[in-house]
C-alpha cells in the first residue's frame, strides 16, 4: 500500500512538473514575441539600484580587468547581471557565470534576462546556468572565481549552502557578496539570510576580512 502511494506521488509530481514547464515554454515565448518590440531594458522590479554606490566603491576597481570571473546566484531578470557588465566586465575576456533555474511558469524572468544582457552588448561574455545553486555549483571549478554575488533562494539552509560552496569557488583575495543580511526581520530565523551569514561568517573565521555588514554583506578571502 506504501510503495503504491509513494509511485502514485512520484507520478503526479512528474506530471505536474511537465506542466509547469510546458505552461513556463508557452508564457516565455510570448514574452520574447512581445520583447522584440521592447527598445530598452525591461525589469518588472528593482533589487539592485539602492547597491550601486556600494558596488562602485567595492567592484569598478576590477574594471578592464583580463580574465577576471564573476559568479551570479541568483540573477533573475538581469538588473545586477547588467550592473556587472557594464561597470566590472568591461575588459571584452572577462566571463560573468549566472546561475538561477529560473522556474516561474508566471512570468518566467528568462526571456527579460536575455533581452536585457543582449542589450549590453556582452551577452557573449554571460554564461547562464538554469539549475538550483545547490547542484550547479558543485560542477564549478574550485577557486575560480575573483567575485562572487550570493543573492539566489533566500532561506538560511539554501544561503548557508550557496556560502560554503562559494567558499571553494573563490580565490585567495576574491570578494564574496551577499545580499539581504537584514531582510525581512519578522520572518522566522530559518526563512531568512541573516543566521546563515553569521554561522558562515565565525566559520570563515580569521580566513577571511569582513569588509561591510549592513543590508549586504561584503568579505575577502585571505587564505584556503
Ligand atoms: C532576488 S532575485 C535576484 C535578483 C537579482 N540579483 C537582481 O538584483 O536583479 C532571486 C533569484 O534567485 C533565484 N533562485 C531561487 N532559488 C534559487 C536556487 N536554489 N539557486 C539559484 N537561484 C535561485 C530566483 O529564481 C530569483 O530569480
Amino acid at each position: 500500500m506504501h510503495r503504491i502511494l509513494v509511485a502514485s506521488l512520484h507520478r503526479a509530481t512528474h506530471v505536474i512538473n511537465l506542466l509547469m514547464n510546458y505552461l513556463r515554454s508557452v508564457r516565455e515565448k510570448q514574452f520574447e514575441r512581445k520583447l522584440k518590440r521592447t527598445v530598452g531594458f525591461s525589469f518588472t522590479s528593482d533589487w539592485a539600484s539602492h547597491n550601486y554606490v556600494n558596488w562602485e566603491k567595492w567592484f569598478t576597481g576590477y574594471g578592464h580587468q583580463p580574465n577576471l570571473r564573476v559568479l551570479e546566484i541568483g540573477s533573475f531578470e538581469g538588473r545586477s547581471t547588467v550592473w556587472f557588465l557594464e561597470n566590472v566586465l568591461t575588459h571584452p575576456s572577462a566571463q560573468l557565470v549566472c546561475v538561477d533555474p529560473m522556474p516561474w511558469p508566471v512570468n518566467p524572468p528568462r526571456p527579460r534576462f536575455m533581452h536585457n544582457i543582449q542589450l549590453t552588448g556582452k551577452a557573449q561574455q554571460v554564461t547562464l546556468i538554469q539549475e538550483r545553486s545547490e547542484i550547479a555549483l558543485t560542477k564549478l571549478p574550485p577557486a575560480s572565481f575573483d567575485i562572487i554575488y550570493i543573492d539566489g533562494a533566500h532561506d538560511a539552509i539554501n544561503v548557508l549552502a550557496d556560502g560554503m560552496y562559494s567558499w571553494e569557488l573563490l580565490k585567495v583575495g576574491g570578494l564574496m557578496l551577499f545580499d539581504d543580511y537584514l531582510w525581512e526581520p519578522d520572518k522566522p530565523e530559518y526563512h531568512r539570510c541573516q543566521r546563515a551569514i553569521d554561522l558562515l561568517l565565525k566559520q570563515f573565521g580569521t580566513r577571511k576580512t569582513l569588509l561591510h555588514l549592513d543590508y549586504q554583506a561584503l568579505l575577502r578571502k585571505d587564505a584556503d
